[in-house]
């Protein structure tokens, strides 16, 4: 538990499944108050909502595209009407889908990149423009992935959007790091959550994704969400512009375990 988290408000945006939903249940458990936003998933953000409120937080749900300045605007003036401000503001929303490059619609990568890293500058911004106008101490915390460090053929607009938001995080930190605001990445490996229950109900490509993770597993939501409360609290207090992986070892270089090379 990080007692200062008590009370205090947190944004979290694609809180309705996988890591969001868990991170929003830890934020419960931290004692936070936590607005969900989903895009679609309704009953999964009712159901992450109910799970903080379980946890010992508070909860409310809003709807919202986190790709669009009104969609962040609206969820803005949700929070400070329901909790009375912003202390944390968690840009996790994220998709992805698999093409070769040379197939990739610019539809697909306009969405992609709209999502996971135009979604991230607005939310950013938002959550900026708030601290500021409230000359309060902050912090933003973005779900970034391995694939900011990896490359993933098949997937260019997704790494390219992870890249973009490596170089992103960087620079708002420096800029920003008088004003006491912090910014961070966590970059999350194969995680077991809904955008790879397909993938891993395959036992053929489960043990090919375990076997470049040197810990010999697939992660699991709640271990990417105790990163997330560590960056939220006072206990990172210091920490500003770095990326925290979350992947069992994904981004060393596997294929050297054993000795090899
Ligand atoms: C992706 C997962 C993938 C993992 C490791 C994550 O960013 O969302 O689908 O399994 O990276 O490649």
């Amino acid at each position: 538990m990080y007692k200062e988290l008590i009370q205090k408000v947190a944004v979290i945006t694609g809180g309705s499944k996988g890591i969001g939903t868990a991170i929003s249940e830890r934020l419960g458990q931290e004692g936070m108050n936590v607005v969900v936003n989903y895009n679609s998933d309704k009953k999964g953000a009712l159901e992450a909502a109910e799970k903080v409120e379980e946890a010992g937080g508070r909860s409310a749900i809003i709807q919202a595209d986190v790709g669009s300045e009104e969609g962040v605007q609206k969820m803005i003036d949700f929070a400070i009407s329901k909790f009375g401000g912003i202390d944390l503001w968690i840009n996790n929303a994220g998709m992805e889908n698999q093409h070769s490059t040379h197939e990739l619609s610019l539809e697909d990568w306009e969405r992609v990149i709209n999502v996971n890293l135009t979604g991230v500058f607005l939310g950013t911004k938002a959550a900026l423009n708030h601290f500021l106008e409230k000359n309060k101490a902050g912090s933003i915390i973005n779900i970034s992935s391995v694939h900011e460090k990896i490359p993933w053929p098949t997937f260019a607009h997704y790494a390219a959007s992870k890249g973009g938001v490596k170089q992103f995080t960087e620079t708002v930190a420096m800029e920003y790091a008088d004003k006491n605001i912090r910014i961070n990445n966590i970059g999350p490996g194969a995680i077991n959550t809904p955008i790879n229950a397909a993938k891993f109900a395959d036992p053929e490509k489960l043990a090919n994704t375990v076997k470049m993770v040197p810990m010999k597993r697939i992660g699991d939501p709640k271990e990417v969400a105790a990163a997330a409360a560590w960056l939220a609290s006072d206990e990172s207090s210091y920490v500003t512009g770095v990326t925290l992986f979350v992947d069992g070892g994904m981004t060393l270089y596997p294929s050297f375990q054993g000795g090899q090379g």
